[in-house]
């Protein structure tokens, strides 16, 4: 799979899995834990080795998911992404946090661990000293932001103790807003990826425009809207899907050659 280089040097495919809902949504759901975890199985085989997930999904029952679902791989094969809830952005509380995360994945250490959302009731700098320690001690491999502005983005560059890998956002089609509030812009400029999350809602698939290019493509609607995004110097997404062939055709979306002139008329749309 075609991949993005992040500031430490690592490679990172340009398409990981998004996890919301398996294992529950705002609550815990275990009613289909075999079945949940077969398919992220198969869809991890299909070349989706980099795994999105949060202490938050499924009220944690998410991350039990993922860490039955990577037993099948080799560790080194995996990407794990997963985020620490706004509520426990104290310098402590990072830390507890990221042991629960540890612990329910069952690994030793967490690939990229981001802040899901800032919490404008506790300073960066209580939040950044559980980071560091944990990033000190390898229990963290990398540090990430989540729903951050450019401000709130170079604080945290000063605070931490390694690079900002990623500020994950929402970014598709129909929603431009890290063009217009400059997030894009500066992660370009930084060398760090902007990972886009839910590059499918808003109803881009209905997109009469959308349409009409995937026609002319023999593709589908979310094969132009993935292919859009990742076609952008240090973009990436991760769509969730816990139907094997959406995945399979989401992962058909890095096939898709769009013309010069189709993604100008792409750039050119609109919520
Ligand atoms: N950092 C944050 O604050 C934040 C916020 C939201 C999401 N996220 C992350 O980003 C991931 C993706 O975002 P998202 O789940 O909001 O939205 P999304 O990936 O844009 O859309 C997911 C929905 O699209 C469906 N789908 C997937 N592929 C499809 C296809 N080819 N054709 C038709 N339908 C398709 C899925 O259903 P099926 O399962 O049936 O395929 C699911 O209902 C999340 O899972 C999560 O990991 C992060």
């Amino acid at each position: 799979m075609q991949t993005v280089k992040l500031l430490d040097g690592t490679s990172l495919p340009v398409l990981g899995l998004g996890t919301w809902s398996y294992g529950g949504g705002n609550t815990p759901d275990y009613s289909r834990d075999a079945e949940s975890i077969a398919t992220m199985r198969t869809i991890i085989g299909m070349g989706y080795t980099h795994l999105d997930t949060a202490e938050s999904y499924g009220k944690n029952h998410c991350e039990e998911i993922v860490g039955q679902a990577i037993k099948a791989f080799d560790r080194s094969d995996i990407f794990i992404t997963t985020k620490v809830a706004p509520e426990h952005l104290r310098a402590l509380d990072v830390i507890k946090a990221a042991e629960g995360s540890l612990r329910r994945l069952d690994v030793d250490a967490i690939d990229l661990y981001l802040i899901h959302w800032p919490n404008k009731d506790i300073p960066l700098n209580e939040t950044f000293a559980g980071l560091n320690k944990l990033l000190g001690d390898g229990r963290v491999k990398r540090v990430g932001l989540s729903n951050f502005s450019v401000e709130q983005m170079r604080e945290s560059m000063r605070l931490c103790d390694g690079p900002i890998i990623t500020n994950q956002v929402k970014y598709n089609l129909l929603h431009r807003e890290p063009e217009n509030n400059g997030v894009l812009d500066f992660c370009q400029q930084e060398g760090i990826v902007l990972t886009a999350y839910s590059p499918l809602k808003s109803d881009v698939m209905d997109h009469p425009v959308v349409k009409r290019i995937a026609a002319a493509h023999n593709a589908t609607p979310a094969q132009v809207a993935i292919q859009w995004l990742v076609r952008q110097p240090l973009v990436i997404t991760i769509p969730k899907s816990s139907d094997i062939d959406h995945a399979k055709e989401n992962l058909g979306a890095l096939d898709v050659a769009l013309t010069e002139a189709e993604v100008a008329e792409l750039d050119a749309i609109s919520g």
